[in-house]
């Protein structure tokens, strides 16, 4: 049987690397294997622990839960060809401010890299000890928070850096101005959620299963932006750096992937797991999750794009009205988009 339980320093362990990670002058994390393969950091007993705890999931007969891009409804604003019609226009700004943006929000994840979640033994009936999570406070939360946004004191760049690097080498630097990112970018809760639970506990699921569904949109973003950049028409003048961007970004996903990885399993397992409640009464996980977890994936499947695509859309319309006839540009950009209900057809 599969080894299912690791120590914190086996799932903090990176592989021994055999050419470090560098890029435009920045010591990156990961590295490579002989052959010249990427290998992602903080993977050599964490790769192995989640297949083992995902395969466990099915061994007791649950189900990993869905997290592929099919739950995603919305098209990506703008979408390829609205994009490359703004770059064939010299306007790059909309690109670089949310390749900038998502640097910024990674790097936020960094967070995780020296937190404690609660311990859910303590409202969990079955043992942990075997589970991934058993494991979210023996090395996930650190090892997920450093690859976002790396360690405090550390000269290693994590996913933040990463993305600042793809932008540069497909701009250069300081080709436009830095922009704000948005406050906060999940599901905002006026309520509890999970009133039978402690606080701290329910804030953490909700941490999960929010966070899981911004890996799940980013998937898509990462299929978008290598779309995008390996498009022959598009940076003509830096297709190789616009190659090295694409390849930037398939490290970045590869990383990724033990991400939406562990919370599956955190949350997979949860479903099949016995919850104690403060009246004294339990609930199987499945029960109390489910209903939460679908209103999660719906808001982050369409309230999310709506709202970012009326932001982006505001501001694109700004750049074309302040070129000669905007108008009629701001025409042919609506008129490259495809509506949700063709785009749903077309997949
Ligand atoms: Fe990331
Ligand atoms: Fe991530």
């Amino acid at each position: 049987m599969a080894k299912l339980n690791y120590t914190y320093e086996e799932i903090m362990a990176d592989h021994a690397y055999a050419k470090p990670h560098v890029v435009m002058g920045e010591k990156l994390h990961g590295g490579f294997d002989a052959d010249g393969k990427y290998l992602s950091p903080r993977m050599l007993g964490r790769g192995p622990a989640i297949e083992a705890w995902s395969q466990s999931v099915a061994d007791r007969g649950g189900e990993l839960i869905d997290v592929s891009v099919k739950l995603l409804k919305r098209e990506n604003y703008p979408n390829h060809a609205q994009q490359k019609f703004l770059l064939n226009l010299g306007l790059g700004k909309t690109l670089w401010d949310s390749l900038s943006i998502v640097g910024e929000i990674e790097g936020r994840g960094k967070i995780l890299s020296n937190a404690s979640g609660p311990d859910f033994q303590e409202i969990i009936v079955e043992d942990l000890s075997n589970s991934a999570i058993g494991h979210l406070n023996k090395g996930l939360h650190h090892a997920h928070g450093r690859d976002e946004g790396g360690l405090d004191g550390s000269d290693i760049g994590a996913h933040d850096k990463m993305w600042y690097v793809v932008r540069d080498l497909l701009f250069g630097k300081n080709a436009y101005p830095i922009p704000n990112a948005p406050e906060n970018i999940t599901r905002p809760e006026g309520m509890r959620l999970f009133p039978k639970l402690p606080e701290q506990h329910e804030a953490f699921l909700l941490i999960y299963m929010n966070i899981l569904m911004v890996e799940v949109r980013a998937e898509k973003m990462f299929a978008f932006c290598c779309g995008l950049f390996r498009d022959p028409d598009l940076f003509r003048d830096r297709r190789a750096a616009a190659e090295e961007a694409a390849v930037m970004v398939e490290r970045i996903r590869q990383d990724e992937a033990s991400h939406v990885g562990y919370l599956r399993a955190v949350l997979s397992e949860m479903r099949l797991l016995t919850f104690k409640l403060s009246d004294g009464t339990t609930i199987r996980g499945s029960d109390m999750l489910d209903p939460i977890w679908q209103g999660m994936v719906d808001f982050h499947s369409t309230t999310v794009y709506d709202n970012s695509r009326k932001l982006t859309r505001e501001s694109i319309v700004r750049q074309l009205m302040a070129l000669p006839d905007g108008e009629a540009l701001v025409r042919q950009l609506d008129a490259l988009e495809i509506p949700p209900a063709a785009a749903a057809a077309a997949e």
